[in-house]
């Protein structure tokens, strides 16, 4: 008869040759923290936090921990946190999207190398919550996501103010010169005031409607404000919830899977999601070995509704969303859509999981919970009949590219237009604001040197400011075209995550000012009008690329970054049936 697996303490002890030594040391030094012997022997839950002075999104952080040991303790459980890495996303250079696979790392191996049954991911800032759940699937031991919450918007002069689709309409007017040095410094400093993360359907917020929609969350956690006294209950829930794990686990393994990967594909879509999410989910579901295709993208796109209406590409913040229902709402009026007996770290199935809230939330007469249709609307009356995100691919973008349709103008769907190019960041700063900029409204604006390799990482770059010239005479949105990527709360005609990238030699890198380039968001394609014997004279041309780093981070990342098709995930941390050749 085989003993059953150490628990709590006992678990993946320190090697000294002598495991009950090993064992008397651990508790030696646990009980330096004051701990009693009755509750070191109970099962431990760790709790994976990443405050930070860097990450002001994150300031809630010590009283959602707090909350998490309440309920973890009387629960049975005994709680421990730790520090990870913590990335803010405005306070990381080149681009917080450049650590987000370090920090998946730090989660996955501080999870498995310390004594944990269970662990609570707590997180929120837009890389954190990938960084978790890509750490906890490939460490595979029960765990519960819990985000920080979104911030809530503030009254200014009449109109709701929010980060960060407020933060670039005033920057927009700023340069435009509708609005003073003066008047711009007093917005920011009412755009985020208050604890949580940005609050429109950003990255973060549609992060946390992924994990919600994936099962690694408990329900209606998600649009909880990180000030409202629910996101404490929810972290309290959260550490009990834990507790049960360890005693029953219901590991990430058995959660994340291809079912409900297509279900948090659809809600991405359903939700107006951010095109970030998209590379994110795409690094979590590799973690266990499930493909993410764009073709898929495409096919769930065209028959899932937009039912969320919040910015950027509509009015309302995360705060109405909660007030309106929140996920629970947006899940129950997709459930004809969804996979519903996909498990989830409740122990009941997505589906188990909305009956429960129909039956709790309904009123005597049995009908549904009450939701605001302003903000969610229902599956036969959308705010857009189809999906926020589509692929485009062709011979600009033959591994493809994205574009978030529901934020952009259909009324540059259809057309071909000039290239203005710019080879850098460095290049767009420098050139795209002067007068002498050969650029009008119907060109194209192209960035290269932008993706996942380049030394830039792939930045929120994509949504290229309009020219200077032409800000001021009134035009609002161009087409974009880019390898790089896009903050959820921007919005416009903006083509994202062109693959291969230009770095990587990809024919982005090829197009030259005044070529003329083809976008058609009905067929799906993004073409290069210019023949192969003159792209092949170019591609010729092009100087050596760039020395890779000697050592350190850098080196690791130069080498090992996937592009974005494959989530940019690193080549060795993906599940082993998965390797970058898969579609
Ligand atoms: Fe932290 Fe937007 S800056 S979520």
């Amino acid at each position: 008869m085989t003993s059953p697996p150490p628990v709590g303490l006992a678990r993946g002890l320190t090697q000294y040759g002598d495991a009950d030594f090993s064992l008397y040391l651990r508790r030696t030094f646990a009980k330096q923290a004051g701990w009693s012997t009755e509750m070191l022997q109970r099962p431990v839950v760790g709790i994976a936090q990443s405050a930070s002075g860097f990450n002001p999104c994150h300031r809630n952080s010590p009283e959602l921990v707090e909350a998490i040991k309440r309920g973890v303790i009387a629960a049975g459980g005994l709680p421990l946190d730790f520090p990870t890495i913590s990335l803010g996303e405005s306070f990381l250079s080149p681009t917080s999207m450049k650590y987000r696979n370090l920090m998946s790392i730090d989660i996955e191996e501080m999870v498995r190398a310390q004594p944990m049954d269970a662990v609570v991911l707590l997180g929120g800032c837009d890389k954190s919550v990938p960084a978790q759940l890509m750490g906890a699937a490939s460490a595979d031991v029960p765990a519960v996501q819990l985000v920080v919450g979104p911030m809530l918007p503030m009254p200014y002069q009449g109109e709701r103010l929010g980060a960060c689709t407020d933060c670039r309409r005033f920057w927009g007017r700023y340069r435009a010169g509708q609005i003073s040095a003066a008047g711009i410094e007093q917005v920011e400093g009412q755009l985020a005031v208050t604890a949580g993360t940005c609050g429109v359907m950003g990255t973060a917020s549609t992060m946390a409607a992924i994990a919600e929609t994936l099962g690694m969350s408990l329900p209606g956690t998600a649009a909880i404000p990180a000030v409202h006294a629910d996101r404490l209950r929810a972290a309290e829930a959260s550490g009990r919830q834990a507790v049960a794990l360890a005693l029953r686990p219901i590991r990430p393994s058995q959660i994340i899977t291809p079912e409900a990967v297509d279900n948090a594909l659809r809600v991405l879509l359903a939700i107006g999601g951010s095109t970030n999410a998209l590379i994110h989910l795409t690094a979590i579901a590799g973690r266990r070995g499930i493909p993410v295709s764009l073709q898929r993208l495409n096919a769930l796109s065209d028959s899932t509704p937009v039912l969320v209406d919040l910015k950027p590409t509509g009015q309302h913040y995360m705060s109405d969303l909660f007030a309106a229902g929140g996920m629970g709402a947006v899940l129950r009026e997709l459930a004809p859509l969804l996979h519903l007996d996909c498990m989830t770290v409740t122990g009941e199935t997505l589906g188990q999981r909305l009956a429960a809230a129909d039956a709790a939330g309904g009123d005597m007469a049995g009908k549904a919970p009450w939701v605001d249709r302003a903000v969610v609307r229902p599956l036969d009356a959308p705010v857009t009949p189809q999906g926020g995100l589509v692929a485009l691919f062709g011979t600009l973008a033959p591994n493809g590219a994205i574009l978030k349709r529901s934020a952009a103008d259909p009324a540059l769907f259809e057309r071909t237009g000039r290239a203005v190019v710019f080879t850098s960041l460095a290049d767009l700063a420098a050139r795209i604001d002067s007068p002498d900029l050969d650029v009008t409204p119907d060109d194209f604006l192209v960035l290269q040197n932008a993706g996942p390799t380049s030394d830039a990482a792939m930045p929120e770059a994509g949504y290229l400011p309009i020219p200077a010239k032409l800000a001021q005479a009134g035009v609002k949105d161009m087409v974009r075209i880019s390898d790089a990527r896009m903050s959820g709360t921007a919005y416009g005609t903006v083509v994202l995550h062109v693959s291969p990238e230009a770095a990587a030699g990809g024919p982005l890198g090829l197009v030259r000012h005044g070529d003329r380039i083809r976008l058609s968001v009905q067929q799906r394609r993004l073409d290069l009008l210019v023949d192969e014997a003159e792209l092949a004279a170019r591609r010729a041309a092009l100087p050596p690329p760039p020395a890779v780093p000697p050592r350190g981070y850098q080196r690791l990342y130069q080498t090992q970054t996937l592009q974005a098709e494959h989530g940019c995930d690193f080549d060795f941390l993906r599940a082993a049936p998965l390797r970058p050749d898969t579609p």
